[in-house]
Formats: structure tokens, C-alpha cells, sequence
């Protein structure tokens, strides 16, 4: 399922993903759709029609209303995006692509295992790989590229920590994951590399069946009744990586250049980081690094924002415009970390909000916290038009931030 975002990224006009103005602007095919209603129709590079969801309002009844449905088995066609590995989802565990009952059980054991004790833990944890990346960065001299750095390995290290990954094998964990998420890389050699953690993952799953500790996938391991099967186990260890780990990566990545860029706004959250939660919803509001990745299909003819999509369709949540509907927020493309706390689609809405958001804003706020602190004189290295965009990704961010302290 990890190849999944890659079908789906091929079936989509290109100036969908791509920015060519100004990098946190919605990419150029988007904003050029602005006022032609809040939900479009699009055709795919494939010839297939399907519809794009631009406003709020409409976007928040497509992920909560029950006719549109999430489940790529029973709807293989849904813009060509089915899972290429198996089938047979009644015996799987990516319930991301999954429809209650059957999502709502999967969903729940593992919502049970985030509970408060451990995410205290959890968050003593973040803290403490935060500090020692900043404090390596600053010990190696004055300048670095913050992606490898310290974007990517915190939330990496955070998913260790709720698969219970060994210490020693984490350096392996890392690289295939990086290999296997990143766009750099050639696809057969992602294709392997997302082999590897398929598999590093099943022994995984293996070794905690064998000798249980305390961790999520343990508990998911000797907790559900009646138990789940090693490949649904396997699922939902990946789902959690797939989730987890790119997009809090980008959001530190993307969410650092915003605010080097926007220096008034950075100079408000420095002189108060009282500020600092409110600035994180702004910024995953502003940026809405999840560009088209949230994706329905009508499972009746329904009625929305003036349209009729017809039984079948494919649905398409325009996250970048959603966040920036005029009708919900004056100014909307402005970055205002004064802005007062408002409804966003971000982390999605519905039975399948994003269950990692209370990690993830731990995670960014403990991030972007130490980093602004520790490194007082942060700036861009390099002018912000060499900063290289992941413009061809669902998930956009920068692919490197070269950053000085100096
Ligand atoms: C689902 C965004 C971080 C785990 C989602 C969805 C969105 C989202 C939009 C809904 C997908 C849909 O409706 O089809 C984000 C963003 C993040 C983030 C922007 C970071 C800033 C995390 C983290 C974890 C996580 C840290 C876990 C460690 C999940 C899971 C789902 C999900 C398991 C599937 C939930 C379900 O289907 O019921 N996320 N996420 N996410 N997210 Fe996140």
C-alpha cells in the first residue's frame, strides 16, 4: 500500500501537485479552479472523470457522510488507486482503506493502545531525541540541511518507539524507510527497499508474539480478542509508518521555511511561544502538506454543493483550497499565527480523522519548540528559490532545507 500514493499520483493533472509561483501557494492548477464552485469536475490523465472537493463545508460532508466510502476492495476503481497487494481486505489491516464495521474494530484496538500513560512517556521521549539532534547539529558546526538532520529522524524515531523497535536495528529501520518514502530514489530500488521493511516488520510482528514488551505493537500483538492475524498485524504496523512518518517529517521540513520566510510571524512566536500551539494549527492549515491524498467514492447519487456525483464516483478532498475556503477564513492565504483556533481539515474529519493528531502535535511542537530556542539565529542558507520542493509528491514539503545558525 505503500505504492499506492504513486498510481494515484500518475492519474493526476500535474499542475495539481506542482507549485510554480510561490512555494506555499495551492500549485497553480488548483488556484486557477478557484470560483469555479467548491466541487469541479476533474478528468483524469486516464480519461476517467472524477470530482474535486474545494470547499470546507462540502469536503466535511464527504468525509463524514456513509455513502462515500473509503473501502478500495469493494470499490476497486476508485481512480485506479487500489492497493496492489492483496484482495482480500476482510483479512487485512490497512483500515485506512476500510469501511465500518470492519474499519471501526481495527481502529479501535489500536486507539486503545495509545493511552495516557504512554504517550507521557512518549512525549519525555520526543523531547529528549529533539534536544540531541539540535544539540548534534550545533556541535558539528553552523550550518546543516535540516531534512536529514532532524526533520525526518524525529518522527522516525517516534514510530520505533510504538513498534518497539530494538536499538540496534534502528539504523536499518531508518534507511529502508527512507528509501522506500522517498521520491529521490529510482522505484525498483524503493519497490526493494519497501520489501525490506515489509519484511522487517513481519519479524517484527514475530518477535513480539515470541517475547512481548512495552510497546503499541505488543499490545496489538496479546491484547486483541479474538487476536489478529500476522499479516492484518503487519498491516497496521506499516499504516502507522506510512502515516506517521513522512508527514510530520514534511510538516517540520515545510513548517521551519514558512516561518524563515514569514519573519514577522517567526518574531511573534519567538517573543511569545505561548503562541506556539495556535502557530502549529495556522501551519497545517497554511500549508496543507496532504495536497490531494484524501480520496472517497460515492457508493449512491448524492446531492453536494450543487452538483450531482453519481454512484461510483471518485472524490477527490482538495486539501490546499479547503483550508483556504474564503467563506471560512478572512485573508486566508496569509500565514497568522494570531489567528484565532478554527476548524481545518488537516487531519481530515470522520470516522477516519487522522488517529496519529495528538502524537503529531506533540511532535511539532516539541520540534519546532527546541529548534527555535536552541537555535536562536535559524535562517535560510541558501535563497529561499534553491530550497527544492517535493512538487511531485502527495505529500508536498522540501526535499532539503539548508539552514545556518552562525
Ligand atoms: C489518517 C493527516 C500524522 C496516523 C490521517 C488522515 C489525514 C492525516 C488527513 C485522514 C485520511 C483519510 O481520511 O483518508 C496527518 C497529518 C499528520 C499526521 C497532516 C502530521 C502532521 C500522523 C501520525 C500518525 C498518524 C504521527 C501515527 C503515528 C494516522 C492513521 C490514520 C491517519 C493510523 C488512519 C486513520 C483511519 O483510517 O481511521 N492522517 N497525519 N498520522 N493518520 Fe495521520
Amino acid at each position: 500500500t505503500i505504492e499506492t500514493p504513486t498510481v494515484l499520483r500518475r492519474l493526476l493533472p500535474v499542475d495539481l501537485l506542482e507549485r510554480t509561483g510561490r512555494p506555499f501557494d495551492p500549485p497553480a492548477g488548483l488556484r486557477r479552479r478557484r470560483g469555479a464552485g467548491a466541487v469541479q469536475p476533474l478528468t483524469l490523465t486516464n480519461g476517467a472523470s472524477a470530482w474535486l472537493v474545494t470547499g470546507l463545508d462540502e469536503a466535511r460532508t464527504v468525509l463524514s457522510d456513509e455513502r462515500f466510502s473509503s473501502d478500495r476492495v469493494r470499490h476497486p476503481d476508485v481512480a485506479g488507486t487500489t492497493p496492489p497487494r492483496r484482495v482480500d481486505s476482510r483479512t487485512d489491516g490497512m483500515f485506512v482503506f476500510m469501511d465500518p464495521p470492519e474499519h471501526t474494530r481495527l481502529r479501535r484496538l489500536l486507539t486503545g493502545q495509545f493511552t495516557v500513560r504512554r504517550m507521557r512517556l512518549l512525549e519525555s521521549h520526543i523531547r529528549e531525541v529533539a534536544v540531541r539532534h539540535v544539540e548534534a547539529m550545533r556541535a558539528a558546526g553552523t550550518e546543516a540541511d535540516l531534512v536529514p538532520a532532524y526533520a525526518l529522524p524525529l518522527p522516525s524515531l517516534v514510530i520505533c518507539e510504538l513498534l518497539g523497535v530494538d536499538y540496534a536495528d534502528r539504523a536499518r529501520f531508518q534507511e529502508h524507510t527512507a528509501v522506500a518514502l522517498s521520491s529521490n530514489t529510482p522505484e525498483r530500488e524503493r519497490a526493494r527497499a519497501a520489501g525490506e521493511l515489509y519484511a522487517f516488520i513481519q519479524g517484527l510482528v514475530t518477535a513480539k508474539r515470541a517475547a512481548p514488551a512495552d510497546d503499541i505493537l505488543s499490545g496489538l500483538v496479546h491484547e486483541a480478542d479474538p487476536p489478529l492475524t500476522d499479516v492484518q498485524l503487519t498491516d497496521m504496523a506499516l499504516l502507522l509508518l506510512a502515516a506517521g512518518h513522512e508527514t510530520t517529517a514534511n510538516m517540520l521540513g515545510l513548517g521551519t521555511f514558512a516561518l524563515l520566510e514569514n519573519p514577522d510571524q517567526l518574531a511573534a512566536l519567538r517573543a511569545d511561544p505561548a503562541l506556539l500551539d495556535g502557530a502549529i494549527d495556522e501551519l497545517l492549515r497554511y500549508l496543507s502538506i496532504i495536497q490531494v491524498g484524501v480520496i472517497r467514492v460515492a457508493t449512491e447519487d448524492v446531492a453536494l454543493g450543487g452538483v450531482e456525483v453519481a454512484a461510483g464516483s471518485t472524490v477527490i478532498v482538495a486539501q490546499p483550497e479547503v483550508n483556504r475556503d474564503p467563506r471560512h477564513w478572512d485573508e486566508p492565504d496569509r500565514l497568522d499565527v494570531l489567528r484565532p483556533r478554527s476548524f481545518h481539515l488537516a487531519f481530515g474529519h470522520g470516522v477516519h480523522q487522522c488517529l496519529g493528531q495528538q502524537l503529531a502535535r506533540i511532535e511539532l511542537r516539541i520540534g519546532l519548540g527546541e529548534l527555535l530556542a536552541r537555535l536562536p539565529n535559524l535562517r535560510l542558507a541558501v535563497p529561499a528559490e534553491q530550497v527544492p520542493l517535493r512538487n511531485e509528491m502527495l505529500i508536498f514539503g522540501v526535499h532539503s532545507l539548508p539552514v545556518t545558525w552562525a
